[in-house]
């Protein structure tokens, strides 16, 4: 997938991308005792931009290509770039993709998770757990001399095991200090396929999966992605590096 160059991070820069890392995850963690019945998406973007503020840091996604909040967060069918609002008020049952992107220094950490909100059916409690499960599988493929397309196949084929479908229009990407860089990363492919993957290189893994078609619509606000057939969709993210021998996610708080 395209011939654009792919930037290698020095170790100084990795280093960078794990304190942006940290950062992003400890604010995702927070962000995730918040979510309950009752509490509006407005009040997590607001939370989150002041938490972010409080640690030294930028919120990427705010006026990002004209994205008006802080944070992304796509409930139930949306499968991602929700806008958070004041109106949307989570309920019991409910499940809530909060995907945050502070700046640290100029560096990115992106992650996301899925959150239950209360005591979601069976059926939306599995599609979460299998997507999280998604996104752990593309990341433990990763190793230098693999390819991009190891990533994909190995979610596809996970995804699909379960009966569920891989979303195609939206892809992960490489993370620096640009906030989307080459090389796209898709969640479906053909394992040894792609471009060969190189210690230093910095990159999200960031499976969408749906219960039911992959196929999207775009709201008229230019942003939120939902689901064609209006069936649940799931997500999780993290930002890794390719090692010497193997990976290490950014996105942690350790
Ligand atoms: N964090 C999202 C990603 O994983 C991107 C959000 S861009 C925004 O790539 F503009 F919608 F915020
Ligand atoms: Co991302
Ligand atoms: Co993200």
């Amino acid at each position: 997938m395209g011939n654009e160059t792919i930037t290698l991070l020095s170790s100084r820069e990795i280093d960078k991308m794990r304190q942006a890392g940290k950062l992003a995850a400890q604010l995702l963690e927070h962000l995730g005792t918040m979510v309950q019945p009752g509490i509006s998406t407005h009040e997590l973007d607001q939370e989150a931009e002041k938490w972010t503020q409080a640690h030294g840091a930028k919120s990427a996604p705010l006026g990002y290509h004209g994205f008006p909040r802080s944070i992304c967060t796509s409930v139930n069918e949306v499968i991602c770039h929700g806008i958070p609002n004041k109106k949307q008020i989570l309920r019991d049952g409910d499940i809530i993709n909060i995907d945050v992107t502070p700046t640290l220094d100029g560096y990115h950490g992106d992650t996301s998770k899925t959150f239950l909100v209360g005591n979601p059916s069976p059926e939306a409690k599995k599609l979460v757990e299998v997507t999280e499960e998604c996104m752990y599988r593309g990341i433990n493929v990763v190793r230098p001399g693999g390819r991009i397309g190891d990533i994909g196949a190995a979610i596809q084929e996970y995804a699909e095991g379960h009966g569920y479908s891989v979303v195609r229009n939206f892809v992960g990407h490489g993370i620096g200090r640009i906030f989307h860089a080459p090389p796209q990363v898709p969640h479906y492919g053909k394992k040894g396929t792609g471009k060969k993957l190189r210690p230093g290189m910095v990159f999200t893994i960031e499976p969408m999966i749906n219960i039911g078609t992959w196929e999207s619509e775009l709201l008229d606000d230019g942003w939120t992605a939902l689901t064609k057939d209006r069936k649940l969709s799931a997500q999780f993210e993290h930002t890794i590096t390719v090692t010497r021998d193997g990976v290490e996610i950014l996105t942690v708080d350790k």
